[in-house]
Parts: C-alpha cells; sequence; structure tokens
C-alpha cells in the first residue's frame, strides 16, 4: 500500500536537509534523491524543468556555482528557474556556492548564453531569497543525511562539489553517484581539447575525479548529438504552456550562436541530456573508463583525457556515455516540459 505521508520538512528540525520537494510516500521505491548543481545557462535551466517535473526524481535543493555568468546571476537564475516550475518547485531550496574555480583564471559564456544567462523574455522573478547556507555545506548536511541515496547531478564545473569532498573527504564513499555534463571523449568546445565546465575549473574536475565517488559523464561526444533544431523548437512552443514558451525562447537564442559557431541546426542539449541520464539511464550507451583531467596550463588545459581503449590498464574511475538515442530523449523532454506550467 502506498501511503502518502505529509511533505517532509526538516527546515524546522536544524537537522537533515531542507524539505524533499513532493509528498514523500511510504513505499520503498521512494524517487530518487537529486541535488542539481550548475550554472544556469539556458541549458541548465531546462535541464532543471526536466528534472523537476519527473516523478522519478525528488530534488532536495539546487546550488548555484561560478560558470556561464557570474554567481550573482547563476543563484538569481535559480530562483527564477524555480519559479518556473511552478509547484514542483515551490519547496525547493537553492544556494549560492563557489563565485570562482579553486585555482584557474575565471572563464564565461556569456557570449553563447546571453549577459544574463537567461536571454527570455517575461520570466518571473524568484518567490523567494537563497538559503544562507553555502552550497558546499548543503551538499554535505544532506549527503550525511541520506547516505548513499543522493545523486548530484552536476551541469556546470564542479567547484562545489570539490569543496564539500575536501571539507569532508569521506563524503565520496556516501553519495550514491554523480552524474556530470562535461568533458568529451573527443575534443572540445571552449577550446580545441577543452569542453566549457571542464576548462572553468580544472582542478575541481580532477578532485572529483578522483575521489572515487561513483560518476558518470555525460560529454560533448554525445550532446552534440542531440539538438534544439527549428522543429524541436516548434514543439516545445506548440506545448501551449509558459515552460514550453520559454524553453522555445531559450533555445532560439542558443540556436543562433550554435548555426554560427559550430554549423549546427540549433544549440546543443548539453545539460537537458544530463538529467536524463539520472532519469532514464537506458536512453546512453555507458563505458567503464579511466578519465584523467589536465591540469597544467597549455594547449590541453581542462582536457578530460579518456582511456576509451584502456591502453593504461588502469582503474576505471568513470562510466563514460558513448551513445545516445537521441529521438528519445526529446520525446521524455518535451512529454515532461508538457507537464509544467
Ligand atoms: O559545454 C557545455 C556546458 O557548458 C553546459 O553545461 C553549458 O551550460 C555550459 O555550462
Ligand atoms: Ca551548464
Amino acid at each position: 500500500m502506498r501511503g502518502i505521508v505529509a511533505e517532509r520538512s526538516l527546515r524546522g528540525s536544524g537537522v537533515g536537509p531542507a524539505p524533499y520537494n513532493r509528498a514523500v510516500n511510504t513505499d520503498p521505491q521512494l524517487p530518487q534523491k537529486v541535488i542539481l548543481d550548475g550554472d544556469p545557462g539556458l541549458d541548465d535551466a531546462v535541464a532543471w524543468l526536466l528534472t523537476l517535473a519527473s516523478p522519478e526524481v525528488g530534488v532536495l535543493g539546487i546550488t548555484a556555482t561560478h560558470g556561464n555568468v557570474g554567481l550573482p546571476l547563476t543563484v538569481h537564475n535559480a530562483g527564477v528557474t524555480l519559479a518556473l516550475a511552478g509547484e514542483v518547485g515551490a519547496a525547493v531550496p537553492y544556494f549560492a556556492g563557489a563565485d570562482r574555480p579553486l585555482v584557474a583564471d575565471a572563464v564565461t559564456a556569456a557570449a553563447i548564453h546571453g549577459d544574463s544567462g537567461l536571454p527570455a523574455a517575461g520570466l518571473p522573478q524568484p518567490t523567494r531569497p537563497p538559503e544562507a547556507e553555502h552550497a558546499a555545506d548543503f551538499i554535505i548536511r544532506t549527503v550525511q543525511a541520506y547516505p548513499h541515496e543522493v545523486t548530484l547531478l552536476a551541469t556546470g564545473p564542479l567547484t562545489n562539489l570539490a569543496l564539500a569532498f575536501r571539507l569532508v573527504p569521506e563524503l565520496p564513499q556516501l553519495v550514491r553517484e554523480v552524474v556530470w555534463m562535461g568533458g568529451s571523449t573527443a575534443g572540445g568546445n571552449r577550446t580545441p581539447a577543452a569542453e566549457f565546465n571542464a576548462l572553468a575549473d580544472p582542478h575541481a574536475a580532477r578532485i572529483v575525479f578522483e575521489s572515487g565517488v561513483p560518476l558518470r559523464m555525460v560529454g560533448l561526444n554525445v550532446t552534440m548529438q542531440c539538438v534544439a533544431d527549428p522543429e524541436r523548437i516548434a514543439a516545445l512552443r506548440g506545448l501551449g504552456n509558459r515552460a514550453g514558451e520559454v524553453c522555445a525562447e531559450l533555445l532560439t537564442f542558443y540556436a543562433g550562436v550554435y548555426r554560427e559557431r559550430y554549423g549546427l541546426s540549433g544549440g546543443a542539449l548539453h545539460d537537458p541530456l544530463a538529467a536524463a541520464a539520472v532519469i532514464r539511464p537506458d536512453l546512453l550507451d555507458w563505458q567503464p573508463m579511466r578519465v584523467d583531467i589536465e591540469i597544467q596550463e597549455g594547449l590541453n588545459f581542462g582536457r578530460t583525457v579518456c582511456d576509451l581503449h584502456g591502453v593504461t590498464e588502469l582503474v576505471p574511475n568513470a562510466r563514460v556515455a558513448v551513445g545516445v538515442r537521441d529521438e528519445a530523449f526529446f520525446a521524455l523532454l518535451l512529454e515532461r516540459i508538457e507537464a509544467l506550467p
């Protein structure tokens, strides 16, 4: 019998993570507990809407990091995304995290995501401010409250996760898994060698990849196969709801840059594919692999060096996406965005 208990609110008790964002059922098959960490960024926002709208997942909180735009904007955009999500985002707390990389100089991607990071008109304002607690502390507290149950879905530089892992060295053993949109088994997008999220904090990426945490990497080699072309943008707009309209507007801005820079028919759905990898891992093909992050300055700085053929004979530290069922992925995205207001 799936009893439904009142939504858990642990915030008042001062222990454990902030309230679960939907009624918690008593069935042992609880929705997967997830923390969303990213740098919205328009594709982060679409990924977060997809995740919030998916009943397989319970979002415990959102942690913003530097990346596509500066931290004040990514925090604001996290609040905007939660407001866009409506009821399913109403109880989800959000947190400010790192405002710069651990060591490297900061890089941003306003050319891709616009100066605001969410280039769309008529967006709602956040309905509440971010929590006072630092993102890394929230990640620590939540993973410790739910050992082996929390998935960290990271769609930006890995600075917040690296800080949490450095503050509590045993934390990686308590995380269910990290699913990261980042890196590539082939070339980069910000440099010929490096994908943006990896380049934006290579030292943080190295900390996470060497932490022993269970880790899946969704890199450019699959995300660039998932393009929001004009037909897909029209399908989102055709949903007739605000979420569909906003996604269509964001992806229209995005398409122009991708057409110009990469000759694609639209923007690559990088972060939404990483979200889909949490919701439906079967939509991608996975290969265990040793992945190292280049932190030496130079042409390969920030490169995810993927040992595709096991030539190093090093133990794999990640499962890397090497194939994707793009049509089924987009069908999932469309179906879930339709469920939002
Ligand atoms: O390289 C693509 C990644 O960099 C995406 O996560 C995008 O949002 C940017 O952060
Ligand atoms: Ca991102």
